[in-house]
């Protein structure tokens, strides 16, 4: 083994030019995915306090918003409906009219070349805020999947390019991949939330889309966030169920997760840089405490160099403008 002095590591870090030759892993626009808020019931944009620059959208002004983050040259929207109507079993999630269903259908008709991809998943449309409807107090997962299903059916049928189940039920990507296929929608990709963990990064999201929990949490369906091996469960059978894309979520604390799934398999993998990682970087950023454009190529850096693929941002548009520039 040769050592220093013969080896010094410094040698290519002498300026830019060298440094970029050297570079291992690179973050570029195409691999963004901006998530995006529908609300029915406003009719102007309303700011999320604790996600400052993310909005709740109402329909009329959508098509701007997807032709601004178009131009911007992010490929593909996260889409999330808050209905004015929730019930039991979440009835707003998959009719005809629903929010997202509008929503879907205007972008596709503004952009249509905007990939849009949906979240499936109960919990903004249900009245007591579970992923998956209730029988003696407790989420059933069987009787969960024929809805999750049908919502999925809904969204391709609105026009949506890829649908994207985030509830945790077992089974839920065989089920809609099987009822996609009979109704003739095989060319749909699902973009499966794998290995989702009970998160306290999630929220300002649920703020967002109004969506806790009326009692209990969603620990008996989303993962222990001790748990890798089992994420690896998760992700097989997810494959092995039809999945396209498996993802990751949160991403800046389960970086090992992201790296085990990416060698433990070649499917696409998707990291969610999800709502409490932006608030966290936003807020010290407001304060002064850290350089936000500095901290967002960091974070992103390591997300994609741990193994993701494409990352689900609230930080795309901020991260293509520097991009760009
Ligand atoms: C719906 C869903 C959630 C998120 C994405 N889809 C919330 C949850 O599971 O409680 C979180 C996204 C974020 O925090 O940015 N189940």
């Amino acid at each position: 083994m040769t050592n220093f002095p013969t080896v010094r590591l410094r040698r290519t870090r002498q300026n830019d030019k060298l440094r970029g030759l050297v570079r291992e892993t690179r973050l570029h626009t195409d691999q963004l995915i901006y998530p995006l808020f529908v609300a029915e019931g406003i009719n102007e944009p309303r700011e999320i306090s604790s996600m400052p620059g993310i909005m709740n959208w109402p329909l009329e002004h959508l098509g701007r918003e997807v032709e601004r983050i178009a131009n911007l040259g992010i490929p593909a929207v996260l889409l999330f409906g808050i209905p004015n109507d929730k019930d039991e079993v979440g009835s707003q999630a998959y009719a005809e009219q629903g929010i997202i269903q509008q929503a879907i259908r205007r972008i596709k008709a503004e952009v249509p070349d905007m990939q849009v991809i949906t979240d499936v998943c109960l919990c903004e449309y249900t009245s007591h805020g579970h992923c998956g409807v209730i029988h003696n107090g407790t989420v059933q997962n069987d009787a969960s999947l024929q809805l999750l299903g049908q919502m999925a059916l809904s969204h391709v049928e609105a026009g949506a390019d890829i649908v994207a189940p985030s509830d945790m039920m077992d089974g839920r990507v065989g089920a809609i991949r099987s009822l996609l296929d009979e109704q003739g929608f095989n060319q749909a990709p699902i973009m499966a939330y794998s290995a989702k963990y009970a998160s306290g990064f999630y929220g300002p999201f649920r703020e967002a889309a109004g969506s806790t929990p009326q009692f209990g949490d969603r620990r008996s369906y989303q993962m222990d966030p001790a748990n890798v091996r089992e994420a690896l469960r998760e992700v097989e059978l997810d494959i092995a169920e039809g999945a396209d894309i498996v993802m990751v979520k949160p991403a800046m604390a389960y970086l090992d997760v992201i790296r085990q799934v990416r060698d433990a398999c070649n499917l696409p993998i998707a990291a969610y840089n999800v709502s409490g990682e932006y608030s966290m970087i936003k807020a010290a950023a407001q304060n002064g405490w850290i350089d936000e454009r500095r901290i967002v190529m960091e974070v992103l850096t390591g997300i994609r160099r741990a193994g993701a693929d494409m990352v689900i941002t609230y930080f795309a548009p901020e991260v293509a403008g520097w991009l760009k520039g």
